[in-house]
């Protein structure tokens, strides 16, 4: 007997930050009402599900990951009328919805932190992290909140500090607290009895942690908390959860999506992002892009998880700039190198994701001013960056290579005004390129991004070495190829990526090495990969043959 592996392994996901991804009513905010006019996009791209980064109702502080009721649509998104029909149209074209699950910390408008706050004899106090005051009146430790100052906040009704871990706005749940989890688990079940397919959990490695001993990530209970959440919102559901962790690594990778933990299906896990960041100063001082550690880490994750737990495959998200402008080449080979990109990820053994925007290429977006970001993490940096000796123009420059607004402007559906995402002014500036970087002129060319992405989402979805075949990296100290193979009953597929803008000669590893049909390409096809290749800048290639 054979066990059918679960959806979600060959199915490609799509990420919604609905903010910019369509405005039905001219607002000039995006809503639930555009993301189902845009469903046709979605199916005919072919994916499988929607990640949906938070709808809840907010303040928007954090652009949602400050949810003030988990049982409520922000107005400006809609209403829950709205939100169970996308459940149920997504669902009629075969897509599901996971919604975004932000329980780290709630917002500080949420009615539990208003009566937390307003008095210690509330009960729902104990449902947030609160300590008194260190012998000198000031905060309990020196812990720094993620986005600027410190994590403590002072709460002058109740005389004590409460806990911010990412900004004052944003209150740390008390997950040591039972009521506080039974409550949680109630709301997802009461998520999931409506019919979504699953949650993405924000920032979930926060949730074990110990404050007094200094640990948040990874902290003593995470994994009895995850087991609990699994037991009391799981039951016999065929959802997909994925777990966001910044510290997760390929050592505690299987405590999370192992297939006897009985916890998540899977990580986002950031090892191949901030490798390439400043010891020091992080993402706001950027450094030359290092492809062997790159390959270090891709491979490595696919060896980590080869056995037992999943990957999923990402370069980019509503966190992270630009795939085509980080990794590729948003200039003359911006078209290529944005399919080179994606042919080398979604090649991979796991779960890959695709951002709004990146179907077509879409680019970061150059500000010279520090108000036109809207972004809370780069205007709460901004000072502390300046004071740890970054010059103005210096953070500035960082921030549009590695700013979170880089991905937040409008998705550019069209050429005309505001890239047809709006009939209003839109709440962030477009990006000036859209008159030609938009979805209806790369639809219309024949050899468009969106065309190269349905055909890997297909591979995905037809052929079982795609989902399922074992990986084998090849060529790791290459400085400008990434190359491997795909294994599955007697048949191999090989693929090989050109990163650069130069022509390369690549001489194919031995155990790559194939012939037969040529499944993917990004410049002219190949039907065989063996010997010295003269790769073209950014040309990628995928040939399935024999080989085992
Ligand atoms: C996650 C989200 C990010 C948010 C943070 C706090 O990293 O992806 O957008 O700011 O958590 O919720
Ligand atoms: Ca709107």
């Amino acid at each position: 007997m054979t066990t059918q592996a679960p959806w979600w392994q060959n199915a490609v996901g799509y990420q919604i930050w609905p903010r910019s991804f369509c405005d039905s009513n001219g607002d000039g905010i995006g809503d639930i009402p555009g993301i189902i006019s845009k469903l046709p996009h979605l199916a005919d791209l072919g994916i499988g599900f929607v990640w949906l980064s938070p709808v809840y109702a907010s303040p928007q502080h954090d652009m949602g990951y400050d949810i003030s009721d988990y049982r409520a649509i922000a107005p400006e998104y809609g209403t829950l009328t709205d939100m169970d029909r996308l459940i149920s149209e997504a669902r009629d074209r075969g897509i599901g919805i996971v919604m975004d699950l932000v329980v780290n910390h709630s917002s500080h408008e949420h009615e539990w932190f208003r009566a937390a706050s307003a008095s210690r004899d509330a009960p729902e106090h104990e449902l947030y992290v609160w300590r008194d005051p260190a012998p000198d009146g000031g905060p309990p430790s020196d812990v720094q909140a993620c986005f600027g100052g410190s994590a403590w906040n002072w709460c002058e009704a109740v005389g004590r500090y409460y806990l911010g871990y990412f900004s004052p706005y944003q209150p740390d749940l008390n997950w040591q607290n039972p009521a506080l989890r039974r409550a949680i688990y109630d709301m997802m079940n009461w998520w999931y009895d409506r019919g979504i397919a699953g949650f993405r959990m924000d920032v979930i490695s926060l949730i074990g942690k110990d404050v007094d001993a200094g640990v948040f990530e990874e902290g003593p209970d995470l994994h009895d908390f995850l087991q609990e959440m699994h037991r009391e919102t799981r039951s016999d559901r065929d959802i997909l959860t994925i777990g966001e962790s910044w510290s997760v690594s390929r050592e505690t990778a299987p405590l999370y999506c192992g297939r006897d933990r009985a916890e998540l299906d899977m990580v986002f896990q950031f090892n191949h992002i901030t490798r390439q960041w400043d010891p020091e100063h992080g993402k706001w001082r950027p450094r030359p892009f290092d492809l062997v550690a790159f390959k270090e880490e891709l491979f490595g994750w696919q060896e980590a998880l080869a056995e037992d737990g999943w990957n999923s495959l990402f370069l980019t998200n509503h966190d992270l700039p630009r795939q085509v402008s980080k990794y590729g080449d948003d200039g003359e080979y911006r078209v290529r190198s944005a399919k080179c990109l994606a042919t080398m990820l979604h090649l991979m053994k796991g779960t890959p994701f695709v951002y709004q925007g990146e179907e077509i290429g879409m680019t970061n977006i150059r500000f010279s001013r520090l108000d036109q970001f809207r972004d809370l993490e780069t205007l709460g940096l901004f000072e502390a960056e300046i004071a740890a000796g970054v010059s103005a123009e210096e953070f500035i420059a960082g921030a549009n290579v590695n700013g979170r607004d880089n991905s937040r402007t409008p998705v550019q559906w069209t050429a005309g005004e505001h890239a047809g995402f709006s009939s209003g002014t839109p709440w962030i500036e477009v990006n000036s390129n859209h008159a030609t970087i938009n979805v209806d002129d790369d639809r219309a060319a024949p050899d468009g991004v969106i065309a190269h992405y349905r055909r890997l989402i297909e591979l995905r979805r037809s052929y079982r070495i795609v989902s399922h075949g074992r990986f084998e990296g090849a060529a790791p100290e290459h400085p400008q190829v990434v190359a491997y193979a795909r294994h599955l009953d007697g048949q191999r597929l090989a693929v090989i990526a050109n990163l650069s803008g130069d022509t390369v000669d690549f001489d194919v590893p031995e155990e790559i090495a194939t012939a037969g049909e040529c499944l993917s390409h990004t410049a002219d096809p190949r039907s065989a990969v063996a010997g010295r290749l003269s790769l073209l800048p950014w040309e990628a290639v995928a040939v399935l043959g024999a080989g085992g």
